[in-house]
C-alpha cells in the first residue's frame, strides 16, 4: 500500500479551511491522521472528515509533532507566528496567507503554471492570492506563446474572499434591507449588499490597494518575468462565491482571439466558455463549486495593436485557495 500522511489544517473552522477539508476528502488525499486547528474560540467544536467527527484543537507551537504537511489558512499574522514551528517540526507548510509570498526563498506556486518550484523538504510553499491564481492560469499559455508585456486587470471579487464573516454580512444585510431595516455594517467600510466597493485591503502610498499590488508582484514572481507591467483595480461585489476579472493583455507579437481560444482549450485547468451568439460566457454562479478557471469574452483589444481581452472567472475559495493548496500538497507527496 502506498504511504499515508499526517496532515494538519490550521484555520480549519474558516471558509478556506473548511474547503481544504472538503478538498482533501474529495480528492482522496492519502491521510493517516488529520489534525484540525483553530483559535481557542473554537475549542469544543467538531468538524467532520470522511464521515467521522474530529475535535478542533487550539493551534500552538506544539501542534505539529509527527505532522508531514500543514495547510495554513488562518491569516498572515497566524502564519507568521506558527509556520516556523511547523517547519521546525519537519512539516511542509502550504500557506494560503500573504505572509511569505514575496520572500525570495519561498516558492509561490500555481501547479498548472510553475510546478517546478514545488519542493518536498521541510519549509514553506506559498499559495498565491486568489485573484492572481485564476489570472495566471489563464495567462500562462499566452505568455508561453508570446511574451506578455503588459496586463491591465479589473476584478469583481466575491465576499467569501474576506472569510465566513463577510458571507454572513452580505446575507444579513440583504435580509435587513428586505425587512425594511438599516443594514448592520461591520466587515466592510460600507454596505456591500447592492453595492460595489473599489477597496480591498489597505491603501498604500501609491494610492493602489495592497490587494492590487499583490496582483502586480505575485504575477511577476509566478510567471518568472519581472519585466511584465501590471496595473490592477480590485473591487468587492455582492457575490458569495466566484471572482471575475476583466484582463487586458498586451503581447510581444500579435495573437488572434482564435489562437488564444485554441491555446486555452488545451490548457490545464481551464475551461473555455466563449460562444457569445448563444449568450455563453463564464459566470460566478457557473464557477462556484468547481475547480477550473473559466475563460470567455475572448476578443481583440481594439485600443491597441497587440492586445487581447479576456473575462476570467473561478471559485475563489476552491481554485483561488483550498484546491490550489491541496494540489501543491499532492505534488509534495509525489516528490517525497
Ligand atoms: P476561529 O474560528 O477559532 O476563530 P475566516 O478566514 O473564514 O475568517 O477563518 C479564519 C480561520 O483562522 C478560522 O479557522 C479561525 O479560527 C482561524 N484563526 C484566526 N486567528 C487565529 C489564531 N490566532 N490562532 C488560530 N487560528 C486562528
Amino acid at each position: 500500500m502506498s504511504r499515508l500522511w499526517n496532515v494538519a489544517v490550521a484555520g480549519a473552522t474558516g471558509a478556506v479551511g473548511n474547503q481544504m477539508i472538503r478538498c482533501l476528502e474529495e480528492r482522496n488525499f492519502p491521510i493517516k491522521q488529520l489534525k484540525l486547528l483553530a483559535s481557542s474560540r473554537s475549542v469544543g467544536k467538531t468538524l467532520s472528515f470522511r464521515g467521522a467527527p474530529i475535535a478542533v484543537e487550539v493551534l500552538s507551537d506544539h501542534s505539529f509533532e509527527g505532522v508531514d504537511i500543514a495547510l495554513f489558512s488562518a491569516g498572515a499574522s497566524t502564519s507568521l507566528k506558527f509556520a516556523p514551528a511547523a517547519v521546525k517540526a519537519g512539516c511542509v507548510v502550504v500557506d494560503n496567507s500573504s505572509a511569505y509570498r514575496m520572500d525570495p526563498l519561498v516558492p509561490l506556486v500555481v501547479p498548472e503554471v510553475n510546478p517546478h518550484r514545488i519542493v518536498s523538504t521541510p519549509g514553506i510553499i506559498a499559495n498565491p492570492n486568489c485573484s492572481t491564481i485564476q489570472m495566471v492560469v489563464a495567462l500562462k499559455p499566452i505568455h508561453d506563446r508570446s511574451r506578455i508585456r503588459r496586463i491591465v486587470v479589473a476584478t469583481y471579487q466575491a465576499v467569501s474572499g474576506t472569510g465566513q464573516k463577510a458571507v454572513f454580512e452580505l446575507q444579513n444585510q440583504i435580509k435587513d434591507l428586505l425587512d425594511g431595516k438599516a443594514p448592520e455594517i461591520k466587515v466592510y467600510p460600507y454596505q456591500i449588499a447592492y453595492n460595489c466597493l473599489p477597496h480591498i485591503d489597505v491603501f498604500l502610498d501609491n494610492d493602489y490597494t495592497k490587494e492590487e499590488m499583490k496582483m502586480v508582484h505575485e504575477t511577476r514572481k509566478i510567471l518568472e518575468d519581472d519585466s511584465i507591467r501590471v496595473a490592477a483595480t480590485a473591487v468587492r461585489v455582492p457575490v458569495y462565491y466566484g471572482h471575475s476579472e476583466v484582463v487586458h493583455v498586451e503581447t510581444e507579437e500579435k495573437i488572434t482571439p482564435r489562437e488564444v481560444r485554441d491555446l486555452l482549450r488545451e490548457a490545464p485547468g481551464v475551461v473555455v466558455v466563449d460562444e457569445v451568439t448563444a449568450k455563453k460566457y463564464p459566470l460566478p454562479l457557473m464557477a462556484a463549486g468547481r475547480d477550473e478557471v473559466f475563460v470567455g469574452r475572448i476578443r481583440e483589444d481594439i485600443s491597441t495593436d497587440k492586445g487581447i481581452v479576456l473575462w476570467v472567472v473561478s471559485d475563489n475559495i476552491r481554485k483561488g485557495a483550498a484546491t490550489n493548496a491541496v494540489q501543491i500538497a499532492e505534488r509534495v507527496i509525489e516528490l517525497k
